[in-house]
């Protein structure tokens, strides 16, 4: 019903099509936001669903093809996934802001084990997929679609064309891949993935890195002139109070994910706290070689990292470290954590109390669940933006005594330095690819 409804449904098409949100609050109030940078709440609206995955223990592998910036997919314990309607279809998939290809598996396709595991048959833990041929047909002489992962997944298939639909807004006649072929583990409820950064990594296909660029499904509705060229995100922590029926209780909390395309998500910010850097090109990350600076992905210098006394102490609040160095950073959806340099983690873990430990069992830094939590800031203009204790104490990861939590913020000194989902929680992000900036405000506590 819902799929045959959308498929209908065009950027000429009235708001009211719009989708069940509209530009109203959970309450079903209107929101009129405009905020201080102009933006508006949209009418293009999608809920965004939260997935917990069991915490995997392997070490993160940091290196990835010479190049090339790999995902960072393996400490992958929480993602956020939508309904994309493509063709006629409604098929989930996991959101991305890290890569740029969207992707989901036809039917019937084939699961392949990574490890040879005798007597067991793969699962890849995918959900149905598209069934079918594409409306646009295969395009012909492509290369074929491979992406492979630092742990080992990897997906592969073959381009076509199809209408692709979110929140109202469709992109017609989309270049997207099929995929036939692959090694893979979900949680059986995501068939694929949409990926919204920039055109230019799509020219990285190919085993010589070097295809012609096409547009991603965000580029190609807004370029459309269906939304304008930008488009926001909400994450929360909560995995939200979303009913059957896809609607929110009234008296329901903010506690729901948004991906709003051309504006805001409707939830509430504190509206002192915006605050805009700019979106820096491919050569802002200069271990990764490249040239141009173009931009590919969503990469910002904070003006300054800030850890300060936790607690209730009173000297709570007082600075420990503010560290002003420039840092390119990815503002990854796709990633759990935020992994940033290692001497200013080291300096985070040594402020919790008890400090936090290196846990070989979880690969990744640990702290007592009852420890006190520093404060740990992102400043980006006059604002700084706080991640919540929950965040950087992850109560919900724990280590198999159960008394040590895993920290939400982790150390890499091989690029790219992330700021994820411990962080995406916190804020509302506004991804503006037309003033080439993000905007960034803190969340109302939800
Ligand atoms: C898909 O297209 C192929 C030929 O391109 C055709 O043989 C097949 O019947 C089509 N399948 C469906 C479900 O339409
Ligand atoms: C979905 O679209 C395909 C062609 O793209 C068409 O053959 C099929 O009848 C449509 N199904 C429904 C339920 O509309
Ligand atoms: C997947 O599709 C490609 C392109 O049509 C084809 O060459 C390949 O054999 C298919 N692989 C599988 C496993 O079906
Ligand atoms: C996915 O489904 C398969 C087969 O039904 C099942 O064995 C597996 O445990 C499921 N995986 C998850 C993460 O639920
Ligand atoms: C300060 O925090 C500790 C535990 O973190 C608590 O036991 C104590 O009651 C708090 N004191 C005040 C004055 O809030
Ligand atoms: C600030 O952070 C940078 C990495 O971003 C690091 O190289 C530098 O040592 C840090 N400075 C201080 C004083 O900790
Ligand atoms: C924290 O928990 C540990 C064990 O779970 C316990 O031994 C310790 O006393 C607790 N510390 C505080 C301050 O509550």
């Amino acid at each position: 019903m819902k799929v045959a409804f959308l498929a209908s449904v065009s950027w000429l098409a009235p708001l009211a099509a719009a989708g069940p949100l509209g530009n109203t609050g959970n309450d079903g109030s209107v929101i009129t936001v405009r905020s201080a940078f102009g933006d508006v709440v949209s009418t293009h609206t999608i809920p965004m669903r939260k997935h917990n995955l069991a915490p995997s223990t392997t070490h993160p592998a940091l290196h990835g093809r010479a190049n090339f910036p790999t995902r960072l997919k393996n400490i992958l314990d929480v993602y956020y996934s939508i309904d994309l309607e493509v063709g006629n279809q409604t098929i989930p998939v996991s959101v991305d802001t890290g890569s740029s290809d969207t992707w989901m598996v036809q039917e019937p396709y084939e699961c392949v084990s990574f490890w040879y595991e005798p007597g067991r048959k793969p699962d890849c833990g995918l959900g149905a997929g598209f069934k079918g041929n594409l409306s646009g047909g295969r395009l012909p002489d492509l290369p074929l679609f491979v992406r492979s992962y630092v742990d080992g997944t990897f997906v592969e298939g073959f381009y076509g064309l199809e209408d692709v639909t979110i929140g109202g807004v469709t992109a017609h006649n989309q270049r997207l891949a099929l995929v036939n072929y692959t090694y893979w583990h979900g949680d059986n409820q995501t068939s694929g993935l949409l990926g919204l950064a920039y055109p230019y990594l799509t020219s990285l296909d190919g085993s010589d890195q070097n295809q012609p660029p096409y547009d991603p499904v965000f580029t190609t509705m807004w370029r459309s002139g269906a939304i304008d060229p930008v488009f926001s995100i909400a994450l929360s922590r909560t995995a939200g109070q979303r009913n059957n029926a896809g609607s929110v209780p009234s008296g329901g909390k903010q506690q729901d994910s948004y991906l709003a395309l051309g504006g805001l998500p409707p939830v509430d910010v504190d509206e002192k706290t915006w605050a805009r850097t700019p979106i820096h090109g491919m050569n802002a990350v200069p271990q990764w070689g490249f040239e141009t600076d173009e931009r590919g992905m969503y990469i910002v210098k904070p003006d300054a990292f800030v850890i300060q006394k936790g607690g209730n102490s009173s000297d709570a609040g007082t600075d420990i470290v503010r560290n002003t160095t420039q840092t390119p950073i990815l503002i990854d959806v796709g990633a759990t954590l935020s992994y940033l340099p290692k001497g200013l983690v080291n300096q985070l873990y040594a402020s919790f109390d008890p400090p936090a430990k290196y846990m070989s069992s979880g690969g990744l830094f640990y702290a007592m669940c009852n420890a006190t939590v520093p404060k740990f800031g992102v400043q980006i203009g006059d604002s700084t933006f706080y991640m919540a204790p929950e965040d950087l104490l992850r109560q919900t990861v724990r280590d198999p005594t159960k008394q040590w939590c895993r920290i939400g913020v982790t150390d890499t000194d091989v690029p790219p330095h992330v700021l994820g989902v411990s962080f995406l929680t916190n804020v509302v992000a506004v991804f503006d690819v037309g003033k080439s900036e993000m905007r960034f405000a803190a969340r109302k506590d939800y």
